[in-house]
């Protein structure tokens, strides 16, 4: 952390006492105790699994690694068990180049079993969030209510999360950058654009937020297309990547497409027409998502920021002549959608990627009912000031959704035969990150990447 940096995490702390205290006074509570958590191993194996802290620890501290706790009492500085085992099977965590640990009063603990004798001051019952191998039987663990209030603080970013969430656009966009270089100048293949999009970054794999989908020609159709295939020719690339930047992700996608009219990956022709209309769709689905993101401001209805996005890609659909016709009804318009955009308009975004309260109703936990016109969408909730989240509209080629389309609803009229043309170019989805500030909204992403 350079100075900057530790003055806006030092802020965030603050920040996050106030908001904790705030919390135990409604809940009558005195203290709260946090696990890092516990490594977790493949079954009948010794292998751990990739070790993610509990976010609600990640929101307090950058700390890395299992077995450390944080106690947070109302008016005292928060103290944080750092456990550092003597160890030399696994690298123990040390407290060098850690300026931001002075926010915290550090104890160090080299014994799991004696973590929780540092806190022989306890109220009586204490609150607990998380896992661990040893918490102890007085503890409340893992109340529901308390952490659907923790969970609608944190769709509320501090300057140093929002700080956090660019600077992970930043590092992102080089390698989205490299990798849209990769694919339109030489021949590479989607394990290719992985190895460099992790050089590009500075990040091996197992470090990034989100396995990356690199998508060619057909398989940008599956929405979580997760192989890395070493085949070297492709007409598009959707390329849906981000990184971690203390403990905080991005989330970006960006669809390419070559000049080349290759074979597809699965050995489809590409046509000279399907060619020139996916080209169309794709500056008019970016140019729509830039204007729209621009225009998004506190007090905005996510469910309506979904519908109006359904309707502009109605538009574009029907002037590259895809759909042909449909009855006037909105929700017939929605219909002759869906197939094309399966999935939601985004969602929250920050310590997790799908970030947390997106359906929440308010901090005492209340849900929202599910949207059973748009049940793939993670946000129902109305745009406030400190929210991040996602955008990222989509149009694509899926075989299955488009078949049930023809069999189900013949009201709606479609050129099936330039449909056919373009299911070998996969899809299209463009996705950039979104900050709601008190001086206007800010895209997080265009900065760094076109
Ligand atoms: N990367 C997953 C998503 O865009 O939601
Ligand atoms: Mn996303
Ligand atoms: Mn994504």
């Amino acid at each position: 952390m350079n100075k900057k940096e530790l003055s806006l995490y030092g802020e965030h702390v603050e920040t996050m006492r106030s908001r904790y205290d705030k919390i135990m006074d409604e809940f009558g509570i005195s203290e709260i105790v946090i696990a890092s958590g516990v490594i977790d191993y493949y079954f009948a194996d010794d292998r751990p699994v990739v070790f993610k802290s509990t976010p609600h620890f990640a929101h307090w501290c950058p700390l890395e690694g299992p077995g450390h706790l944080l106690q947070v009492c109302k008016n005292k500085k928060p103290k944080l068990i750092f456990f550092s085992p003597n160890d030399y099977w696994d690298l123990a965590p040390t407290a060098d180049g850690k300026p931001w640990l002075k926010n915290f009063d550090v104890q160090l603990e080299t014994e799991l079993a004696n973590r929780f004798n540092h806190f022989i001051e306890s109220s009586s019952t204490p609150w607990f969030i998380g896992s661990d191998s040893q918490i102890p039987t007085n503890y409340s663990v893992n109340d529901e209510k308390l952490t659907k209030a923790l969970d609608w603080n944190r769709s509320f970013k501090t300057p140093w999360e929002v700080h956090c969430i660019r600077t992970a656009n930043k590092i992102a966009a080089a390698g989205h950058l490299r990798s849209k270089e990769l694919f339109v100048e030489s021949q590479s293949s989607e394990f290719d654009i992985l190895m460099e999009f992790c050089v590009a970054t500075g990040y091996a794999s197992h470090e990034l937020p989100y396995n990356p989908i690199i998508a060619f020609d057909e398989h940008a159709a599956t929405l979580h297309y997760e192989q890395k295939l070493k085949i070297k020719k492709a007409t598009t690339l959707l390329i849906d990547a981000g990184v971690n930047y203390y403990g905080y992700a991005s989330d970006i996608t960006r669809t390419h497409l070559t000049t080349n009219k290759r074979e597809s990956i699965q050995r489809r022709v590409i046509s000279e027409k399907a060619h020139q209309v996916f080209s169309n769709l794709l500056t008019k689905l970016n140019q729509f998502q830039i204007k729209f993101i621009s225009e998004i401001g506190p007090g905005d209805s996510y469910v309506d920021l979904h519908k109006e996005t359904c309707l502009a890609i109605y538009e574009i659909l029907s002037q590259e002549k895809i759909i042909l016709s449909c009855p006037e009804e909105e929700a017939w318009k929605y219909a002759a959608v869906r197939p094309f955009f399966p999935h939601g308009l985004g969602h929250m975004l920050g310590i997790q990627v799908h970030d947390v309260s997106g359906k929440q109703q308010n901090m005492n936990g209340a849900m929202f009912n599910p949207n059973e016109s748009f049940p793939t969408l993670r946000n129902y909730r109305t745009v406030e000031v400190g929210n991040v989240f996602t955008i990222e509209p989509g149009i694509y080629f899926i075989e299955n959704l488009l078949e049930e389309l023809k069999s189900k609803h013949e009201e709606i009229k479609i050129d099936w035969e330039l449909v056919a043309e373009l299911i070998p170019l996969g899809g299209i989805r463009i996705e950039d990150n979104v900050y709601v500030g008190e001086n206007g909204t800010e895209n997080l992403t265009r900065s760094f990447l076109p």
